[in-house]
């Protein structure tokens, strides 16, 4: 990772469901892995974290092994991803992550997912009694048992679920909304009215691929997958333009932001957060780097 010690960190102090974060820019669920990445780059990478905040990748109640491969597909300015939330499991995820994500310099906001409201309960029960983990993130893009449909792509059913999730925990609740709906502004007004504290979007956008050879094989071990990066945009900005207009709490806006100007256009429609994700791939960085253009962005307009 480029080191610059002698630059200060980035530095425009936003409150977040009462946290004090340094700047509004952190890592979008599932699209850094900051146990890997302190493996790689050093106790040094600690000192230049590049979030604001960490959002652990989704937890689900049982272990998960993900999906078949190939679990990625390369689109213009984007990819496919069907990596299907392969994770310890809650009870791996308390022993062996959380002690390391909880000596992490800035707030462990953990993301959890589970198909149905007595599954998530579970979770947000568990994850309301650890000390370290200072918001709890519900991904709702998992299809409901009874009906099939992703609870977050209704919002009858995600009231119910929330009617039932809320009262787990006393810590600030985010709901991650699904972009794979047909009124996502109705989804979040359902979720601000049944308690939660703030909503993030977009998740990734359902999309597949086939397999190059012409016979319409799917190229995805799980046939259908999420795409994200420069290429679902102005689709996450028209959404999360029209959440801010409807919900009056905090949104986490993210979906393709590379740059600064990009995070600003975000917090322009609304966003009082946003959150990077497939460009990290491409630039481990990329947190700090976006932080800084904003800082100098909003230094320019001020
Ligand atoms: C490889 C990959 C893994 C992801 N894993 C998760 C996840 O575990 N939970 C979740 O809520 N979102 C997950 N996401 C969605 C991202 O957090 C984010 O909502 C989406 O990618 C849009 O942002 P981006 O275009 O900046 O990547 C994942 C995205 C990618 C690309």
């Amino acid at each position: 990772m480029a080191t610059t010690t002698d630059t200060p960190p980035p530095s425009i102090p936003t409150t977040f469901c009462g946290l004090d974060l340094a700047h509004p820019v952190v890592n979008g669920s599932g699209t850094f892995d900051a146990i890997a990445a302190q493996a790689v780059f050093g106790d040094s990478f600690l000192d230049q974290f590049p979030f604001a905040a960490f959002v652990s990748k989704t937890i689900t109640l049982a272990v998960r092994d993900g999906n078949p491969p190939p679990r990625l597909w390369e689109t213009p300015s984007g990819m496919i991803n069907s990596i299907g939330l392969p994770n310890k499991g809650l009870a791996g995820y308390l022993e062996h992550d959380l002690p390391k994500l909880a000596a992490l310099p800035v707030p462990l906001i953990t993301n959890v997912m589970g198909s149905t409201a007595a599954e998530l309960c579970e979770l947000v029960a568990a994850c309301d009694a650890q000390d370290a983990i200072r918001a709890i993130e519900l991904n709702v893009s998992c299809p409901n048992v009874k009906t099939g449909l992703d609870i977050g792509a209704d919002p009858v059913s995600l009231a119910e679920v929330l009617r039932a999730v809320r009262p787990q925990t006393t810590k600030p609740l985010i709901v991650k909304l699904t972009p794979n709906t047909a009124d996502v502004a109705l989804v979040a007004a359902a979720a601000e009215a049944e308690g939660a504290d703030a909503v993030a979007l977009v998740n990734t956008l359902r999309a597949t691929a086939q397999a190059p050879g012409g016979d319409g094989r799917p190229w995805l071990g799980g046939v259908t997958g999420g795409m994200s990066g420069p290429a679902i945009r102005a689709v996450a900005l028209a959404q999360v333009t029209a959440v801010a207009q409807r919900v009056a709490i905090p949104v986490i806006g993210m979906g393709g932001i590379q740059r600064g100007e990009h995070a600003a256009q975000f917090l322009r429609a609304g966003a009082t957060l946003v959150a990077v994700g497939t460009e990290s791939f491409r630039d481990p960085a990329a947190g700090t780097r976006i932080a800084r253009e904003l800082q100098r962005l909003l230094a320019q307009t001020a």
